[in-house]
């Protein structure tokens, strides 16, 4: 398929099939989402991919009814992290610098302004700005997926502080953004046959 048609074949999947992902397919879709870009790079969250069926039942009734949480082959959650503090930022360039094969001395002018605009956000700013990132993730995924001709629904509809009590995420300094359920869509699922509600192009895109 090339892009535009995986883009039209997808839809979010409602009803899942029992079809389970091949885990070459499942670590192609996690590395897609670790290679997103990010606002200067610093990826503030972390995938969880869960697979325990325990963990999913205990999730469900978190999700607003939603059974895909359960049903779908894997469910993938975006978690953002809650300290995206001095020591995050020290972090990523102490990386950097060890990627590039240079002295963190060299970067820390830019260090510097990173520190400043970053820590210089309100807290709730910084949290909204680190939920955008993982957003970004969310539509890399999407597409990877699509591509890959696998299935995918992403949720919004769940209980965010109820996700975070089951997985134990806020004791990791991390907090659920967005979840994604993956697989195959069941021969059954009703919204296979809807339309694709979208502005027309002429309408969406504008020359300037
Ligand atoms: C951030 C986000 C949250 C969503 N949350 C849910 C959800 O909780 N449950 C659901 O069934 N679909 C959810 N959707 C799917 C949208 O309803 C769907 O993508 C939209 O109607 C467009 O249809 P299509 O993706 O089938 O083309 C969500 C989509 C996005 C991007």
């Amino acid at each position: 398929m090339n892009v535009i048609d995986a883009l039209k074949w997808r839809y979010a999947v409602r009803e899942f099939s029992s079809k389970v992902i091949p885990a070459q397919d499942l670590h192609e879709l996690a590395d897609a989402t670790r290679l997103t870009a990010s606002s200067y790079g610093l990826q503030p969250y972390k995938l969880i991919v869960v697979e325990s069926p325990e963990m999913r039942e205990a999730l469900l009734p978190h999700s607003m009814g939603q059974t895909k949480v359960r049903d779908s082959s894997h469910l993938f959650i975006l978690a953002s992290h809650n300290d995206i503090n001095d020591h995050f930022i020290e972090k990523y360039f102490a990386m950097t610098a060890q990627v590039k094969g240079i002295e963190q001395q060299a970067l820390a002018g830019f260090k510097q302004h990173v520190k400043d605009v970053i820590l210089g956000m309100p807290e709730a700013a910084k949290r909204q700005w680190a939920d955008q990132q993982a957003f970004i993730a969310l539509g890399n995924l999407l597409t990877v997926a699509a591509l890959k001709s696998i299935d995918a629904c992403p949720m919004g509809g769940f209980d965010a502080a109820g996700f975070d009590e089951v997985l134990g995420l806020t004791d990791n300094g991390l907090r659920s953004c967005v979840i994604c359920a993956l697989g195959y869509r069941s021969d059954h699922d009703s919204s296979a046959q809807a339309k694709k509600i979208r502005p027309d192009f002429d309408n969406f895109m504008l020359r300037v």
